[in-house]
C-alpha cells in the first residue's frame, strides 16, 4: 500500500498518511502568543511534504500551564495568529489540526501559575511532588466547557480539526487512569465512568461545530504504572470502542503516564536497532482491530519501507513521526524520492532542553557519530 497518496478521513483530505506528531516547541511567548520563529518552524516543516499536521499542544485556561513556551488559545484574541498560521499552512496545501491540553496537577512548568491543580482525585504527581485539588462536578463541567471553546476559537481560526490530549498524565487522562482517579461518582470505577469526561467533551465539541468538525484523540494504551495502577491495554481497547460510538474521528496510541515518575516517556531513547522501531506497534494493532475509525501508530516510526508493510499487513493506515521532523523537516519528501533513506535522527531526546526545542543533532552540523547510534 501506498502511504504517500493522497487520501481522506471523513471529509478532511490529507496529502498522505505521515502525519506530523504533536510537539510543543517552547517557543510562544509567556501569555502563550504566537512568535516568528514559531512560525518559521511550521513554514519550514511545510515545505518538507507532510500529509498533516498536528500541532504542539494548546492552552485551553489562562491559568492552566503544563509546561513553559505553550501556544495559547484560551480567550478570543489568539484568533487572529492562529488564523495566520493557519493560512500558511493551506497556503502549502497541508491541513492542521490544533492540538488542545490541560494538565491540571501535572505540570513540569518551573515557575507554575496555574491556580486550579486540579485532578480527577487528590493524587500526588510523583515527578513535580504536587497534590491535586478533587474536581468537582462543577470544575468538570467548567474544564468541558474551556475545552469547547477553544476547539470553537480552533474552527474560527480555520483548523482542520482538534486533537485532544488525552494522554500521557495530563489531566484527561488522570480521568482513565486508576491511581489519579478514586472517584465514586459518574466520573469513576468503571471504565464507562472513567472515559465519560472524553464522551462528554467529544459530544459537547462535536454539537457545538457540527458533526463533521473532526475530533481526534491522542490517549495511551498503557499507563506503564505498577499492577492495577494504570490504564493498561484491555482498557485502553475498551476506551477507543467508546471514543467511536462518541463520533471521534480519529485516535492516535500512545503510552505512559508521566505522573508515575517512573522516568520513562513516550518518546523513547536509544532506539539503534531495528527491531526498536515503531515501539507501540502490537498495542495499536490490537486497538486498531477493535474499532472502525482509523488508528495511528504513533513513537519509533524511523523506516518508511517497515510503515509501508504495517500499512499493507495491518488495519494499521497512518503513522505520525516527531522528533525525526525536528532534524530533518523535509524527511517526508526524501522518503519520496527514495524510500530506502534512513533518518537521520538517534532518538537521543537532545531536543528537550532548557529554552526553544530544536534538534542538537542538526545543529552540530549532523554528525553521525553521536554515541547512541
Ligand atoms: C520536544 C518534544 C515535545 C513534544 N510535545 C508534545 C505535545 O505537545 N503533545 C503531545 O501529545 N506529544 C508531544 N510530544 C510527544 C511526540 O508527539 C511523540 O509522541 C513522541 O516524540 C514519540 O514519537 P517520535 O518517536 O516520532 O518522536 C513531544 C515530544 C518531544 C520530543
Amino acid at each position: 500500500m501506498s502511504l504517500l497518496e493522497k487520501t481522506k478521513v471523513g471529509n478532511l483530505e490529507l496529502n498522505n498518511r505521515i502525519i506530523r506528531s504533536a510537539l510543543w516547541m517552547c517557543m510562544a511567548d509567556k501569555e502563550g502568543r504566537l512568535t516568528p520563529q514559531l512560525y518559521k518552524v511550521y513554514e519550514e516543516l511545510l515545505q518538507g511534504g507532510i500529509g498533516l499536521i498536528l500541532t504542539g499542544y494548546a492552552m485551553v485556561d489562562q491559568y492552566d500551564r503544563p509546561n513553559p513556551g505553550m501556544m495559547g488559545i484560551y480567550d478570543d484574541s489568539f484568533i487572529e495568529e492562529h488564523r495566520k498560521l493557519v493560512d500558511i499552512a493551506h497556503a502549502n496545501h497541508t491541513p492542521i489540526v490544533l492540538q488542545i491540553a490541560m494538565g491540571g496537577v501535572q505540570s513540569f512548568h518551573p515557575d507554575l501559575d496555574s491556580h486550579r491543580q486540579w485532578g480527577p482525585s487528590s493524587f500526588t504527581n510523583k515527578v513535580t511532588g504536587k497534590t491535586a485539588r478533587e474536581m468537582s462536578k462543577e470544575d468538570i463541567s467548567k474544564m468541558i466547557g474551556l475545552f469547547t471553546e477553544a476547539a470553537k476559537r480552533a474552527k474560527k481560526s480555520g483548523y482542520d480539526g482538534v486533537e485532544l490530549h488525552g494522554a500521557h498524565g495530563y489531566l484527561l487522562s488522570q480521568f482513565l487512569t486508576p491511581a489519579c482517579n478514586q472517584r465514586t461518582d459518574e466520573y469513576g470505577g468503571s471504565l464507562e465512568n472513567r472515559a465519560r469526561v472524553f464522551i462528554e467533551l467529544i459530544q459537547s465539541i462535536k454539537s457545538e461545530l457540527g458533526a463533521e468538525f473532526p475530533v481526534f484523540v491522542k490517549m495511551n494504551h498503557d499507563d506503564y504504572m505498577d499492577k492495577g495502577e494504570g490504564l493498561v491495554v484491555e482498557d485502553a481497547i475498551q476506551v477507543a470502542k467508546l471514543l467511536e460510538g462518541s463520533g471521534v474521528d480519529m485516535i492516535e496510541i500512545s503510552g505512559v503516564n508521566e505522573t508515575s515518575g517512573k522516568g520513562i516517556g513516550p518518546a523513547r531513547t536509544k532506539i539503534n536497532k531495528p527491531e526498536l522501531q515503531s515501539y507501540y506497534l502490537e498495542p495499536t494493532k490490537q486497538i486498531a482491530d477493535a474499532v472502525d475509525i482509523p488508528v495511528i501508530l504513533m513513537g519509533g516510526n524511523r523506516d518508511f519501507k517497515r510503515l509501508e508493510d504495517i500499512a499493507t499487513n495491518t488495519k494499521i493506515k497512518f503513522f505520525s513521526i516527531a522528533r525525526p521532523l525536528l532534524a530533518e523537516p523535509d524527511l517526508i519528501n526524501k522518503w519520496k524520492k527514495n524510500p530506502e533513506y534512513k533518518p537521520l535522527c538517534v532518538s537521543c531526546n537532545g531536543c528537550y532542553r532548557e529554552g526553544e526545542v530544536g534538534c542538537v543533532l542538526r545543529e552540530r552540523a549532523c554528525n553521525r557519530s553521536i554515541d547512541n547510534k
